[in-house]
């Protein structure tokens, strides 16, 4: 590593130690992990709210303990001793790599972050009008019809090898035989390993993951100077892959401090359970969809307000409070309005979110040498101190990734419309290797609805209809 950066290391390795002392006493990690034994009894809330989806090995969230693991591994961890390049290698094929293999995936990386068709032909869209994650989508739309067969009769989906994928094979709706409880038909098959695993296609899904995580940096930063009126910037083959997004968002290669704290940011975002975005994505792969739709389908659901979208909504609502002197009015005023304060609580956290702990002191860094980004911090932290004063300690709502992340952007001189598309520029990585995953042993989404509506209501012709 290198020696400039070392005191990054030691910042990430404080928080690490603070997170762990704080939650020694929370829940033992076997009570709410390990293999399943379907069907499952277990409690679901409203959103889907402790509903169990799948088994996974990619990453595990401890929500009362403040944990966050990649593949076995702390995330404090990684942030302290890897890159990106090494903890996407682990998410996708769950082990570290060994120099050889980081080296050659490296390679990968770089011959994968061109993306000239695609570029050339996002050009000839309004991109500079629309929001940025919504060309992003579109961009990754394009890398599909550039990088893939897909669209020719030859290169679809096998459908009489899709496991589980008709509508007669998910859990029944009905209590055929006046149960008291519905029947699930859970059929063996559905374990049965799909065509997916034939070494061709094998090869064709991990070369995707590989290409959606170079492209989507490249589509990113291509996007954000297309939003400004400046053309893209051609990648480096030298820089890393934080590095390099930087170089091509600003022109500059940045420093080995801007890059790490880039790099350990990106680190962070990368996977996270079954959220929102990732779980739409695995959905959408699972009619045998292909990795393209489904992280088009992953961006989609990244860019709303109470996901990723968070993380540009905190930095307006600083700007909005305007000084740290304010910060108790407003929050006063937040919250007799029931308004959701940005940047605050989390489905899985009810303890300070891991991420947050560590963008935190990088963007108390970051921000020091950037005046704006340094008065947005001061807000920030006179913010959190009065949320957690008012609700924050009652319903156990603590900062999450989006409220730091914002300000370390800003300070490294990125505007507020690039920070979600860097979320996704990371989250590529949890989505593709979840995906993958998944399609091992695929089966199709269907939950359902329980039906609160009416029953056999008279048709009544459009005539005769009350106004
Ligand atoms: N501001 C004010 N009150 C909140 C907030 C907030 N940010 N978050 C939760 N609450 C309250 C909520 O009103 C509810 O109160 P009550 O029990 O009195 O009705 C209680 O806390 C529990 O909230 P919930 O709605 O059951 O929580 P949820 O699990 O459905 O929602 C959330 C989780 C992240 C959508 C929510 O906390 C939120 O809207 N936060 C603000 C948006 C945000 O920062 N999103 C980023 C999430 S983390 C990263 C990511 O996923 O991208």
């Amino acid at each position: 590593m290198h020696k400039e950066t070392e005191h990054i290391t030691e910042l990430v390795l404080k928080a690490a130690a603070r997170a762990r002392a704080e939650s020694a006493e929370a829940e033992d990690e076997t009570r709410i992990s390990g293999p399943l034994r379907w069907p499952l009894d277990c409690q679901i809330g409203p959103g889907l709210e402790g509903a169990i989806a799948c088994e996974s090995k990619v990453g595990f969230v401890n929500g009362s303990k403040g944990r966050l693991i990649y593949r076995g591994y702390d995330v404090f961890d990684l942030c302290a001793y890897a890159t990106f390049e090494e903890v996407c290698y682990l998410l996708l094929h769950g082990e570290l790599p060994t120099e050889d293999q980081l080296r050659a995936f490296k390679a990968n990386l770089v011959s994968h972050r061109h993306i000239q068709a695609t570029k050339r032909r996002l050009m000839g869209f309004p991109v500079e009008e629309m929001n940025a994650m919504a060309a992003l989508r579109l961009g990754t739309l394009l890398m599909r019809q550039e990088f893939t067969f897909l669209d020719k009769d030859f290169g679809r989906p096998d459908i009489a090898s899709a496991i589980g994928s008709d509508e007669d094979s998910i859990p029944m709706e009905t209590k055929p035989y006046g149960e008291r409880r519905a029947i699930y038909e859970f059929r063996g098959r559905w374990r049965r390993r799909t065509s997916l695993r034939s070494p061709s296609r094998d090869a064709v899904g991990l070369e995707s993951c590989y290409r959606l995580i170079a492209g989507v940096s490249s589509l990113a930063a291509a996007i954000a100077r297309i939003r400004q009126g400046h053309l893209p910037i051609e990648p480096d083959p030298k820089l890393g892959h934080a590095a390099n997004f930087l170089y091509m968002l600003t022109g500059e290669k940045p420093s080995p401090i801007e890059t790490r704290i880039m790099d350990i940011a990106l680190i962070l975002h990368a996977d996270h359970g079954m959220n929102a975005s990732t779980f739409a994505a695995m959905v959408v792969a699972s009619t045998l969809s292909d990795f393209y739709f489904a992280v088009g389908s992953g961006i989609a659901a990244l860019n709303g307000p109470l996901h990723g979208g968070a993380n540009e909504q905190v930095i307006h609502t600083l700007h909005e409070i305007g000084s740290p002197r304010k910060t108790k009015a407003w929050c006063k005023r937040a919250i007799a309005k029931k308004a959701r304060i940005m940047g605050f609580g989390h489905r899985v956290y009810k303890v300070y979110d891991p991420r947050a702990r560590v963008l935190q002191p990088l963007a108390a860094l970051a921000s020091k040498s950037h005046r704006e980004g340094a008065r947005l911090f001061r807000i920030a932290r006179a913010l959190e101190k009065d949320v957690h004063a008012t609700i924050g300690r009652k319903k156990k709502i603590y900062p999450n990734v989006d409220y730091f992340s914002g300000i370390v952007y800003a300070s490294l001189g990125i505007s507020p419309d690039v920070f979600t598309p860097i979320f996704a520029v990371s989250r590529v990585a949890g989505w593709t290797a979840r995906v993958y995953e998944y399609l091992q042993h695929n089966r199709i989404f269907r939950p359902r609805a329980m039906y609160v509506g009416e029953f056999d209501r008279p048709y009544v012709p459009l005539k005769r209809r009350k106004k």
